[in-house]
């Protein structure tokens, strides 16, 4: 097993919330951390803000925009790298108002949050096979272990509900995680894929990183009170960290906030009920495969 300082990480929506944490915590670390963004301008704000904390921060960034399926393998072309240790699948969007679609006709909440790190795995295996023990991992949602998928319409083209479309998705992730991970142990390979979620993490609980994150002294003073089982971003990126350096950690674990998975510090969870169904998983599989036209494994 590598230690932190020879890992080279890659952190989709590094740039902002949860996944600047993820990139900030790792680079504090040791790591050498790349930043997926789809913005040049939030990622450069960002290596910034870590720099000024981490003084010798390893950070590079890539341009990455997961809603643009085509684009993607350019994305990690544009890494240069031989090989990768981890990939931590962050980036996601919680949309509102009526439905979007992709250039390619996806629905934007699942393409951006499924279908995007289903592509970008594909490419990346090859890298992460090359490192020593490399690991995906992607980040979930409490939400999503109560969502109900409709495999007839994974597009919600018949009844979209933005809610439900974005929880659909995080089950569509981490269905895909464990199914990922079972794919892995079968063919023998040493990439191991491990599932996180980060509780419930607000912004206004989430300490300041100016210019990617302020929060004013009114919003800390109402959060109060929401702090008692919710947390910040900080404490949110903890399961990811975790699931990138801890080397006891083992592809196909759940890692999530302890106090009644909303809060705290990052345990392991027990994979059951429609996480552990592994038809269910199979048929998303199958389904991102027709949708996208890859198969990473
Ligand atoms: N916060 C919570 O309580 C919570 C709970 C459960 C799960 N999660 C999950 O945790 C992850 C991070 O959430 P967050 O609260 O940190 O969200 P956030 O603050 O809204 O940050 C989302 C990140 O994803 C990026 N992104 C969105 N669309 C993208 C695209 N098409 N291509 C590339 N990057 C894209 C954003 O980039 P831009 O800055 O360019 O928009 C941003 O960096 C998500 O997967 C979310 O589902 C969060």
């Amino acid at each position: 097993m590598t230690t932190a300082a020879e890992k080279t990480v890659l952190v989709t929506g590094g740039n902002a919330g949860i996944g600047y944490f993820v990139a900030e915590q790792l680079a504090g670390a040791g790591a050498s951390v790349v930043l997926g963004s789809r913005s040049d301008a939030k990622a450069e704000a960002a290596m910034g803000a870590i720099r000024s904390r981490v003084p010798g921060a390893r950070l590079r960034r890539v341009r990455m925009d997961l809603a643009d399926l085509a684009s993607i393998k350019s994305s990690v072309d544009a890494l240069e790298l031989d090989s990768l240790d981890a990939v931590v699948c962050n980036a996601g969007a919680l949309l509102d108002g009526p439905r979007r679609q992709t250039a390619d006709g996806h629905e934007l909440t699942f393409a951006t949050n499924h279908l995007g790190h289903f592509v970008l795995v594909r490419w990346l295996l090859p890298l992460l096979a090359a490192a020593p023990a490399g690991r995906v991992v992607t980040t979930g949602s409490f939400v999503g272990k109560s969502a109900q998928l409709d495999l007839a319409d994974p597009q919600s083209a018949r009844d979209y509900e933005p809610k439900r479309a974005y929880a659909r998705s995080k089950l569509a992730q981490m269905l895909f995680g464990f199914e990922l991970d079972r794919r892995l142990r079968a063919g023998g390979s040493t990439v191991a894929s491990v599932v996180n979620h980060p509780g419930g993490a607000l912004d206004s609980l989430t300490p300041s990183r100016p210019p990617v994150h302020v929060r004013t002294a009114g919003q800390r003073a109402r959060s109060l009170p929401a702090g008692l089982v919710l947390q910040g971003k900080e404490a949110g990126a903890r399961p990811a960290v975790r699931a990138v350096l801890d080397p006891a950690v083992t592809g196909g674990q759940l890692i999530g906030p302890r106090m009644f998975g909303l809060r705290g510090r990052p345990r392991i969870e027990p994979v059951r009920g429609q996480l552990a169904d592994t038809t269910l998983a199979a048929q998303v599989w199958a389904a991102s495969v027709d949708l996208t036209g890859v198969e990473p494994v």
